[in-house]
C-alpha cells in the first residue's frame, strides 16, 4: 500500500510581535487577564507588505529546502486559509506561481482552525489515489485583517503566520510501525455557525467582515469534540494514549489544550504548546507547532504524532501519523 509520509517541513512568521501589554492601552483588559486565560503572551502580526500568500510562500519554501526538494518536485498544493488574499483565484494558486510552478494544480481549502488537519487528510488521499506524488500541504493566515479590534473578547487570542509539510507517497506494509499518515476523523456541524463565525462575506454583505466569537460557548464544546475525534482515530489504529510520542494540538488556549491530554490521558510532557508565542494562527498553528518541535529536536523520525484541531462552522478533526 500507499503511505504518506512528512519529508519536510517549514514555516514563516511576520517580523512584527505584539505583545500583551500593547492592548492594554486599546481595550479593557491586562496581560494578566490574557495569560491567565488562554496562556498567550504574545502574537505575530502581518505588516501591510506580509499576506496570507507571501506568508504561505516563505513556509513552502523552508518547507521544501528541508526536505532537500524544489518545486519542480511538487504537485499539488493545498492551502489550509480562512484569510485569502482574494476571493479568488485561489490564493494557492497564487502561491504556486510565486514559486515558480507552470506544472501540477493547487486549491484552498477553508475549514477554519481546523483547516489544516482536514488538508492533510485531502493530501493524503490524492496520494493514496495517484493523482499526486508529493504534495505541499500548507496552513496560512492572517487573522489580523479580520479581527474587531476594539473587541477585546476576540481581539486578544489571535495572531498570523504560516506552516507547511511535504508529504511524499511512499511505499508500505501498512504497519503501526511504519511512517506516514495511519489514521484520521474529521467532523463538522453547522448548527454551531453563530458561535464563530465572520460577519461578512461576498454572497452576503459584499465585505469581508470581521470575526465573531462566542468565546464561553466554544470553549464549552472544544473538549468534548476534541477528545471524541481523537478517541476515534485511536480506535482505528488500535493505539492508546500511551502509544503517541508527540500530542500537537491546536494551538486556541492553553486550558483547552491542558483538559484536552488531561481527559485523554497524555503525558504533560508529550504536548507541544506554542500558544504563548504565537496565540491562535488558526489553520497555521498545528504545522507552526509541530515546525517548532521538529526544529528543537523534540519530534524526530520515527515518533507517533497526534495532530487535532477544532473551530469554526463547528469543524474538527484528528490525524495519527509516524514522523
Ligand atoms: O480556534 C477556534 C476555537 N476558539 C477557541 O477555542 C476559543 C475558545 N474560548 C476561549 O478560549 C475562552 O472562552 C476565552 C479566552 C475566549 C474567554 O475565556 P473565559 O474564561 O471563557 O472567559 P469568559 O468569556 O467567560 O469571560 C469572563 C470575563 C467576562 O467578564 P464578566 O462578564 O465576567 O464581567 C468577559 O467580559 O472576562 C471578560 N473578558 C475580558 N477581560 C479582560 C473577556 N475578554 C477579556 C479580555 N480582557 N480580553
Amino acid at each position: 500500500m500507499i503511505r504518506s509520509v512528512v519529508r519536510g517541513i517549514g514555516s514563516a512568521l511576520p517580523r512584527r510581535i505584539m505583545k500583551n501589554a500593547e492592548f492594554e492601552g486599546m481595550v479593557d483588559t491586562s496581560d494578566e487577564w490574557i495569560v491567565q486565560r488562554t496562556g498567550i503572551q504574545q502574537r505575530h502580526i502581518a505588516a501591510d507588505d506580509e499576506t496570507t500568500a507571501s506568508l504561505g510562500e516563505s513556509a513552502a519554501r523552508a518547507a521544501l529546502a528541508s526536505a532537500g526538494l524544489t518545486p519542480d518536485d511538487i504537485d499539488l498544493i493545498v492551502l489550509a486559509t480562512s484569510t485569502p488574499d482574494n476571493t479568488f483565484p485561489a490564493t494557492a494558486v497564487n502561491i504556486q506561481n510565486r514559486l515558480g510552478m507552470q506544472h501540477g494544480f493547487a486549491f484552498d481549502l477553508q475549514a477554519v482552525c481546523s483547516g489544516f488537519v482536514y488538508a492533510v487528510t485531502t493530501a493524503d488521499l490524492y496520494i493514496k489515489g495517484g493523482l499526486a506524488r508529493r504534495v505541499l500541504v500548507i496552513g496560512s493566515e492572517t487573522f489580523s485583517r479580520i479581527l474587531d479590534w476594539s473587541d477585546r473578547g476576540t481581539c486578544v487570542l489571535f495572531g498570523d503566520g504560516a506552516g507547511a509539510l511535504v508529504l511524499e507517497a511512499e511505499e508500505s506494509q501498512g504497519a503501526l510501525s511504519d511512517r506516514g499518515l495511519i489514521a484520521a476523523s474529521l467532523r463538522s456541524d453547522g448548527v454551531h455557525k453563530e458561535k464563530l463565525y465572520v460577519d461578512g462575506g461576498p454572497s452576503t454583505t459584499g465585505t469581508v467582515g470581521h470575526l465573531r466569537m462566542e468565546g464561553r460557548e466554544v470553549f464549552k464544546h472544544a473538549v468534548g469534540m476534541i477528545t471524541d475525534v481523537i478517541e476515534e482515530t485511536f480506535r482505528q489504529a488500535g493505539v492508546t494514549a500511551d502509544d503517541i510520542d508527540w500530542f500537537v494540538p491546536h494551538q486556541a488556549n492553553k486550558r483547552i489544550i491542558d483538559a484536552s491530554a488531561k481527559k485523554l490521558g497524555i503525558a504533560e510532557e508529550k504536548v507541544v504548546t506554542t500558544v504563548q508565542l504565537h496565540g491562535n494562527t488558526s489553520a497555521a498553528s498545528v504545522p507552526l507547532a509541530l515546525s517548532v518541535a521538529a526544529a528543537d529536536g523534540r519530534i524526530k523520525k520515527g515518533d507517533l504524532v497526534l495532530l487535532e484541531a477544532m473551530g469554526g462552522g463547528f469543524t474538527w478533526g484528528a490525524v495519527l501519523l509516524r514522523w
